[in-house]
């Protein structure tokens, strides 16, 4: 690859701007040394004015999503990728979110340019499950765990049953619910279907990856390798 159309898939600009920005001299390798464009040091040692360069692709984040944000680049108002810098909304291939999240839901949110691991990890067989932190608006009943386990809950306006999910209820109006798929507003309606309704959603883990504690509400990182092999544990 080219240095030119490395720069431009990372979003530092269209292949002339980025050809305008090496000319300009704002590219250079670790020493300092001016880059033309028919050169390509190893990723690791080229700079843009200074600062090194975003990692390349194949690249998977982990983002702890705050409320009031969409998954989706072409929903009006806020969303994730305005917790990003802007460039990574111009990489090629783009950022996608591994299971998005509702609007109001928080916690754990992966973002991946790699379609073959989004798959793996949405796929039910992949057995990657998801666990949600539920705050409902009514006192549980005690019926929704048997409820959720069925196999035989069928969704409003849906004709397929839900796969069995996994209740622990955590306080009088508190559950953790675990499932194995990602229908839209899944854990919303799964409590609908039971009589009550969620105040409050948060995503705590996908697999054996928890959500970190470090991580606050609205900073992200690049997933590490070994968080990686935890959501596949
Ligand atoms: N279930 C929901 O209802 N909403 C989410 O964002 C995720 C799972």
């Amino acid at each position: 690859m080219k240095l030119v159309k490395l720069l431009a898939n990372l979003g530092y600009g269209s292949r002339k701007e980025v050809q305008r920005m090496i000319r300009s001299g704002a590219v250079t390798d670790d020493t300092g040394r001016v880059l033309g464009e028919g050169e390509l040091p190893p990723h690791g040692r080229i700079r843009v004015r200074g600062e090194e360069l975003d990692a390349p692709s194949p690249l998977t984040i982990i983002l702890n999503k705050p409320d009031g944000y969409t998954c989706s680049s072409e929903d009006p108002g806020d969303t994730v990728y305005d917790l990003l810098p802007p460039r990574f909304a111009c990489r090629n291939p783009g950022l996608n979110p591994i299971g998005r999240l509702d609007k109001d839901t928080t916690g754990l949110l992966l973002l991946t340019d790699d379609g073959k691991l989004l798959h793996r990890i949405i796929h039910p067989k992949s057995h990657c499950l998801k666990v949600y932190h539920a705050i409902l608006d009514r006192p549980l009943e005690g019926h929704e765990g048997e409820l959720f386990a069925s196999g035989a809950l069928v969704l409003n306006a849906e004709t397929k049953p839900l796969l069995p999910a996994g209740f622990e209820p955590r306080s009088e109006k508190q559950a953790l619910i675990t499932l194995h798929e990602g229908r839209y507003h899944q854990v919303r309606r799964m409590f609908a279907a039971a009589g009550n309704h969620v105040t409050a959603l948060k995503r705590i883990s996908i697999g054996g990856l928890h959500l970190p504690d470090d991580l606050e509400e609205g900073e992200w990182r690049e997933l590490t390798p070994d968080e990686l092999a935890a959501v596949f544990a």
